[in-house]
């Protein structure tokens, strides 16, 4: 990463959020007082055990569930203090891509379809401003008009991916949160949606927080990466100093199993 880049000012802070889940049993504390922050093109990298609180950290920062202590910040705004149509904008500026492309489709609908009411949740537009602007954002994503006409089950995994990439960046967003975005592909399409997320990175200096188990891939993609363990930010540091010279044994263990 440029000097450059590194100098740049965040466009998401998240300032000491904790998120507590109450079941019958226990209290899970799943998200404990975490800050981290991303600027624009920036890639930061979230490795962390399965159960350490990367998945809740990303509902919390897109909006889909609210934290119990702690502030998001957003474009200098905290996106649970505005309400209805202004937050529907704001978050329109943080997106979600899952790690199985086709239940974050609905499986009847058509590709084209589910991108265009999307468009419709998001802004007002005609029948064929939306049908071209779904033509462009799917050949953004290196799809044809062809497959619009599809319905999820008729695309292969990492065609669907790169359809629930196209329908992310339909709102512009300035972050796009990856939650084991390629994990259910083969390693040759996982390669492939790669290059599309770095290109989509540089076109549009979309910030990523990219949540993997795959420390490799991190390492290549991220410019920063943080350790999260029980809920809580271990370290934070370029992919380099947590690969080679990491603070704690925990990440020494990630780091030696490597996928994890
Ligand atoms: N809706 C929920 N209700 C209760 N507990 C939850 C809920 N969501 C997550 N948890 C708990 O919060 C903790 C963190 O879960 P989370 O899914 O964020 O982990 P993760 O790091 O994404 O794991 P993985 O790598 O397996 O995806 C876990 O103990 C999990 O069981
Ligand atoms: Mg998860």
């Amino acid at each position: 990463m440029s000097t450059n880049e590194q100098m740049k000012n965040p466009i998401l802070t998240v300032e000491n959020v904790s998120k507590s889940f109450t079941k019958k049993y226990a209290k899970i504390p799943a998200v404990d007082g975490v800050n981290l922050s991303v600027a624009a093109g920036e890639v930061l990298g979230l490795v962390g055990e399965s159960g350490s609180g990367k998945s809740t950290l990303a509902r919390l920062i897109t909006g889909m569930i609210k934290p119990d202590t702690g502030k998001i910040i957003m474009d200098g705004k905290n996106i649970n203090d505005i309400k209805n149509k202004k937050s529907k904008a704001m978050l329109s500026n943080i997106q979600m891509v899952f790690q199985d492309a086709y239940s974050s489709f609905d499986g009847r609908m058509k590709i084209g379809d589910s991108i265009g009411e999307f468009l419709d949740n998001h802004y007002k537009m005609s029948r064929e401003m939306k049908r071209e602007k779904t033509i462009e954002l799917l050949d953004k994503v290196g799809l044809s008009p062809e497959h619009a006409n599809r319905i999820p089950g008729q695309l292969s995994g990492g065609q669907c991916q790169r359809a629930a990439i196209a329908r992310a960046i339909s709102t512009n967003p300035k972050i796009l949160v990856c939650d084991e975005a390629t994990s259910a592909l083969d390693v040759s399409v996982q390669a492939q949606i790669m290059e599309l997320l770095e290109r989509l990175r540089q076109d549009l200096d979309i910030g990523f927080l990219f949540i993997s188990h795959d420390l490799p891939l991190v390492n290549c993609f991220a410019h920063r990466m943080a350790v999260m363990y029980e809920g809580k930010i271990l370290e934070t540091g370029t992919p380099e100093k947590i690969i080679n010279d990491p603070k704690f044994e925990y990440t020494q263990k990630l780091v030696s199993a490597g996928r994890y």
